[in-house]
């Protein structure tokens, strides 16, 4: 069984959901209870342990978990790590459970991986906002939600900002509600009061005059597919803000582990953009009270049957991104050849 912490309950209650099987997990995966890049790989991973600990057909399942969200390439790598380890189990001649038990270490083996990730992410990007904003007293905008909540370690921006905080270098985090779900006000503001974190929430709308008045010293935003030649998929809403940004002369720096980068896709039009319900910006749902108000209906805000165009993710092209930081290093400026020359690089061991 795989225990998550309800996303979509957060932050109203902290509630575990129990997912006894493949099809619940996809369930979870799909509804976002569990949610964000490297979390949704280390799901995936868990989910092909579960699959080969239930006996079901384990090609079947890792092909449906792979496929219950598209744009975070973590997920397809988790699953598909955990499927090449209970494939060499089985080729091995390990039994049922053997396998089994190989594809949980797997899983626990990239847990551990995206936690030190994690911290390396935390002490790169940390080192690198000190060259791009000497002197300390930072104001960092974020986009939706990049934290412990989506990482086996502190997570990604949010770990740099939280090392900044430690340190007693960040003046103020600012966060970006981030319609429709709003993971920015549910979920990273959550965080952010978990952590004593000096932190103000806004609406993703406010951000323009906030450039504008010479609040922000820098973006730092997550990803969840990063494309060979640098082009970032992330939240609805990011690529606003790298415009903004160019516009304002404030560096746009982007956070995520090497499991991000797929340099199978070549550019930003091959990254294929989850489309999501037109019901998630045409009501307000908000947290989700409970699991008797299953299929509840949010408040209307707009008129009923009101088509929506509703992508959950936007790409932000190489050219307005200062800095991609990873565990194995930063790429500045964002070329083909930077983006590759980190994913060559050894992670921590
Ligand atoms: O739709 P979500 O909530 O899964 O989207 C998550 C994001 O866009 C995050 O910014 C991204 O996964 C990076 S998480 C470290």
């Amino acid at each position: 069984m795989l225990v998550l912490l309800d996303q979509t309950r957060l932050p109203v209650e902290e509630v575990e959901l129990f997912c006894t099987d493949v099809p619940a997990l996809v369930q979870a995966i799909r509804t976002l209870a569990v949610r964000g890049a490297p979390l949704l790989g280390l799901a995936g991973a868990y989910g092909v342990a579960l699959a080969a600990a239930r006996g079901y057909d384990v090609g079947q399942a890792a092909d449906e978990l792979a496929g219950a969200r598209p744009t975070a390439v973590n997920l397809s790598y988790g699953v598909r790590r955990a499927l090449a380890a209970y494939r060499t189990a089985v080729t091995g001649g390990a039994d049922d459970t053997g396998a089994a038990a190989a594809t949980l270490a797997e899983a626990r083996a990239l847990h551990a991986e995206d936690a030190r990730a994690s911290e390396r992410m935390a002490r790169n990007g940390l080192a690198l906002l000190d060259e791009l904003v000497p002197g300390g007293g930072y104001r960092v905008l974020t986009h939706c939600n990049t934290g412990a909540l989506v990482s086996g370690g502190e997570g990604t921006a949010l770990a740099v900002v939280l090392a900044a905080h430690r340190g007693g270098l960040l003046r103020r985090l600012w966060v970006d509600e981030t319609r429709p779900l709003l993971q920015g006000a549910r979920l990273t503001a959550y965080e952010a009061a978990r952590a004593g974190v000096a932190h103000t929430l806004l609406p993703d709308g406010a951000a323009g005059s906030l450039f504008a008045a010479g609040e922000v010293d820098a973006v730092l935003i997550g990803a969840d597919r990063i494309a060979a030649d640098g082009s970032t998929a992330n939240k609805v809403g990011s690529y606003p803000l790298a415009v903004l940004a160019r516009y304002h002369n404030v560096p746009f720096v982007v956070v995520a582990p090497t499991t991000t980068i797929d340099l199978a896709t070549p550019d930003g039009t091959a990254i294929e953009v989850e489309q999501r319900p037109a019901q998630e910006v045409t009501e307000l749902t908000g947290p989700r009270p409970g699991p008797d108000r299953e299929g509840a209906t949010g408040i209307p805000v707009a008129p009923l049957g009101t088509p929506a165009y509703n992508p959950a993710f936007d790409v932000t092209p190489p050219e307005l991104i200062t800095a991609v930081v990873t565990e194995t290093g930063v790429a500045s400026p964002v070329t083909g050849s930077s983006i590759a020359a980190l994913a060559a690089r050894p992670g921590p061991v």
